[in-house]
């Protein structure tokens, strides 16, 4: 039997309220948690097989465990992070589109963070930071990927990782470096993986030296295994979490570079086609049949080709569950 989600409260605001100028009323944690910003529930573990932590930290407590292995020759450890609808679904499309409106959880927020955490990069698609700069507007420069918890930034700093880095892949077709904030420099390092035409146009643009512009194929050919082991060789990026979207994890998924996949599964139930009274983006006019894409955009295997995963661990918080799979190998 699962025993009881509580909340969880960070220690420093324990401390904070003993030595604080209201020392003599001390609050109970439940008073605490119910004031405390963003206060999120202890996760129940149901099972979890993986490595240990690599420090004990009480940055840890709200999660337990959380471990690597080794990562691989040649390239980084990949692990990836989605959510999806009970119905397997990742993103609504339209104007509510981002992981955020599957999700609904600070639970899950915050396994954003500790995941960030131990990453010397986070890779995601150009669409998933095009979504993000859609949302906010037209006059938005769009979002830094980072880890919000002060408490997790400490951690990292503890795991003795560098700056944080934000890896976006992209044809650079269509893509103007100084209308991203991400680019600019000032609160991540930024890095770009293309095809070396890409790459060509990218340079073309000038002012952005602070980008890593990482160029593998040929021409417009992108080379997606090549470019994650340059990413190895030229940025020293030893763990890299994919956070998306659907259709470069379905990229990463067909060159079997995802060695780990953590997936939270939200309690809400979507549907996979658009229903004709959610309002459409003008992208998504004289579609018919819209569908929204589940983890894995693109093409996928055949029965053959289908891969086979260990089901490392299971945690819930509230309604929701936190798995991870590892790629079964060889
Ligand atoms: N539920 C979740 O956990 C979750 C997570 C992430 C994202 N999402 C949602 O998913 C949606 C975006 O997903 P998406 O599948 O449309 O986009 P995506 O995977 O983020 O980005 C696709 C774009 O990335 C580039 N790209 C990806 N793979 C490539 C490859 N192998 N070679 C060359 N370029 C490649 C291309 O950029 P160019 O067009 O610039 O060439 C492509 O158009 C958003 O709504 C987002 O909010 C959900």
């Amino acid at each position: 039997m699962l025993s009881v989600a509580t909340h969880w409260v960070p220690r420093s605001s324990l401390r904070l309220a003993r030595a604080g100028p209201f020392a003599r009323r001390v609050k109970s944690p439940k008073e605490l948690a119910l004031q405390a910003p963003n206060p999120i529930r202890r996760f129940d573990v149901l099972f979890d097989h993986a490595e240990p932590s690599p420090l004990d930290d009480a940055a840890y407590a709200p999660y337990g465990n959380l471990g690597f292995p080794p990562p691989p020759a040649g390239r980084p450890w990949i692990y990836t992070n989605f959510v999806q609808s009970l119905d397997g679904i990742t993103t609504l499309l339209g104007k509510h589109s981002s992981g955020g409106e599957i999700s609904q959880s600070r639970e899950d927020r915050w396994l954003m963070d500790l995941l960030r955490a131990h990453a010397d990069g986070i890779l995601m698609g150009m669409n998933t930071l095009r979504e993000e700069q859609r949302q906010r507007g037209p006059d938005s420069r769009g979002i830094v990927f980072q880890v919000a918890d002060p408490a997790l930034r400490e951690l990292r700093r503890k795991l003795g990782k560098g700056r944080e880095r934000n890896i976006f892949v992209t044809s650079a077709t269509n893509l103007d470096l100084s209308q991203c904030k991400v680019f600019d420099g000032d609160v991540v390092d930024a890095a770009i993986l293309t095809s070396p035409a890409g790459a060509e146009r990218l340079r073309a643009q000038g002012g952005h030296p602070q980008v890593a512009i990482i160029a593998a194929g040929d021409k417009e050919t992108f080379d997606l295994p090549r470019a994650i082991s340059n990413l190895r060789e030229e940025l020293g990026v030893q763990y890299l979490l994919c956070e998306g979207g659907p259709t470069l994890y379905g990229s990463l998924a067909r060159a079997d570079l995802v060695d780990e996949k953590f997936l939270t599964i939200s309690p809400v139930e979507v549907g996979q086609i658009v229903p004709p009274e959610q309002e459409r983006l003008p992208s998504e006019q004289g579609i018919r049949v819209l569908l929204r894409p589940t983890v894995f955009g693109g093409p996928g295997f055949t029965r053959d080709q289908m891969t086979h995963w260990t089901w490392m661990s299971c945690r819930k918080a509230g309604d929701h569950q936190f798995n991870r799979y590892r790629r079964k190998r060889g």
